[in-house]
């Protein structure tokens, strides 16, 4: 029997079909992300922009605001496949957005063509400003 694809392959797997319906008319760079909550369901987006530029919103939010809108707050894994050779970084309003919500958690980068690469949250946002700031 084949392997069970493993949890990185699967978020890749389902970034990169998302990144399929991207609009992204203005700046033609294409972003799917995925996010594994911690019973095993996976919630997906692509990023989404419009005409005035700054309501843009990120693949990575997209599939965020998905699943916290269905009910989901604990969450494992996040993965982004972004366009081109290099690999895409999660954005500073993203990281922020996805440190209040899944905390340290593994974040995966992955190119269409292959090249991956995990870092974790606490990493791309040091020293982040978040509720505990707030006595929450
Ligand atoms: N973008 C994402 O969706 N995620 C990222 O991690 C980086 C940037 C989008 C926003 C915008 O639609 C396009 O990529 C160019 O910045």
């Amino acid at each position: 029997m084949p392997n069970e694809p493993s949890r990185e392959d699967r978020l890749i797997g389902l970034a990169t079909e998302a990144r399929k319906k991207a609009i992204a008319p203005y700046s033609n760079f294409h972003v799917g992300a995925a996010l594994l909550t911690t019973d095993g369901l996976t919630f997906s987006g692509c990023n989404v922009e419009n005409a005035s530029y700054s309501l843009t919103m990120c693949a990575e939010r997209v599939a965020l605001l998905k699943a916290l809108s269905e009910g989901h707050r604990n969450f494992e894994m996040v993965c982004v496949v972004g366009q081109g050779e290099r690999i895409t970084t999660p954005c500073g309003p993203c990281r922020q957005l996805l440190w209040e919500f899944c905390g340290n958690i593994p974040v995966v980068m992955a190119t269409v063509d292959g090249k991956r690469a995990t870092t974790t949250l606490g990493t791309l946002l040091p020293n982040a400003f978040d509720s505990s700031f707030l006595g929450k």
